[in-house]
């Protein structure tokens, strides 16, 4: 694998430009592909199978584009098939990523934390897992989210609609005392800004998109895989659903030029 090949990237839809973003900063000479399976968003509401297959599918379309290295800029896909894209590509570094409890549970200071994320997410034994493994010391509240990704797809950031369905998951979350909360679905840090000023400001808001972008880099040079200086090319896009409709959200999104592209494949 030559080191200057791009790593891909996919999300249900535009979520994780979220993550994108991150990797782009970190790694700005890495050339980066980007899938938005948008014919087939919410990945949240749909099952196991139908993820596993469409991560499939669009690996395979990013593996065929010289892709050297896979993100998984999705917690519904990552709880719904890393493991399978594990076993299928055992050469490929593959960087999945899942909500932040970790990192939450050693920051909150009233023992109460919030988790915003797709149903799937919440339902997976993953995220069981996780639990099990980071949060037997805090209360963890779960609150799925249908409904919102659609709104983000739409670039609807801080409309009414937008505004009343956080509303009516946050108020219960602070409720119960709440002071952390983890944004578990790749699609809500877009929503930081609308967030900042629905909530009060000791309540901390943690995402994992830096970190997932330093664990790319750390596999990236653990192979010898990382770009040269200077060699990043433009950023490619393809999406599977509604193009005209990525076009008109991209510019709040994304802020570098990309060429976009109908992804037929799948
Ligand atoms: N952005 C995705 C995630 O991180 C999935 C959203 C969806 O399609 O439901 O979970």
């Amino acid at each position: 694998m030559k080191c200057d090949a791009p790593v891909g990237v996919f999300d249900s839809g535009v979520g994780g430009l979220s993550v994108l973003a991150e990797i782009r900063a970190r790694l700005p000479d890495e050339s980066l592909l980007y899938v938005a399976d948008s014919g087939h968003v919410p990945y949240g509401e749909k099952s196991a199978e139908y993820i596993r297959a469409r991560s499939l599918a669009i690996s395979d379309f990013l593996v065929g584009q010289g892709a050297k290295a896979l993100v998984l800029a999705c917690n519904t896909a990552t709880a719904a098939a890393a493991a399978e894209l594990r076993a299928h590509y055992p050469d490929l570094p593959i960087v999945g990523m899942e909500p932040a409890v970790k990192p939450a549970a050693a920051m909150t200071r009233t023992g109460v934390v919030g988790v915003l994320a797709t149903t799937g997410t919440l339902k997976s034994a993953r995220f069981a897992a996780l639990l099990d493994r980071f949060a037997s010391d805090v209360r963890v509240i779960t609150q799925p989210c249908p409904g919102l990704v659609e709104r983000i797809e739409e670039g609807d950031l801080d409309g009414s609609e937008t505004r009343r369905m956080l509303q009516q998951w946050i108020d219960p979350l602070l409720a119960e005392g709440c002071d952390t909360l983890i944004l578990g679905c790749t699609h809500y840090p877009f929503l930081k800004p609308l967030l900042r000023q629905m909530l009060p400001a000791e309540i901390s808001l943690v995402d994992t998109g830096a970190a997932v972008a330093r664990q790319l880099q750390a596999l990236l040079d653990g192979r010898d895989l990382r770009a040269p200086a200077g060699s990043s090319r433009p950023t490619r896009l393809w999406c599977s659903g509604d193009v005209d409709r990525l076009q008109r959200v991209l510019p709040i999104l994304w802020q570098e030029p990309v060429d976009v592209q109908v992804l037929s494949a799948g």
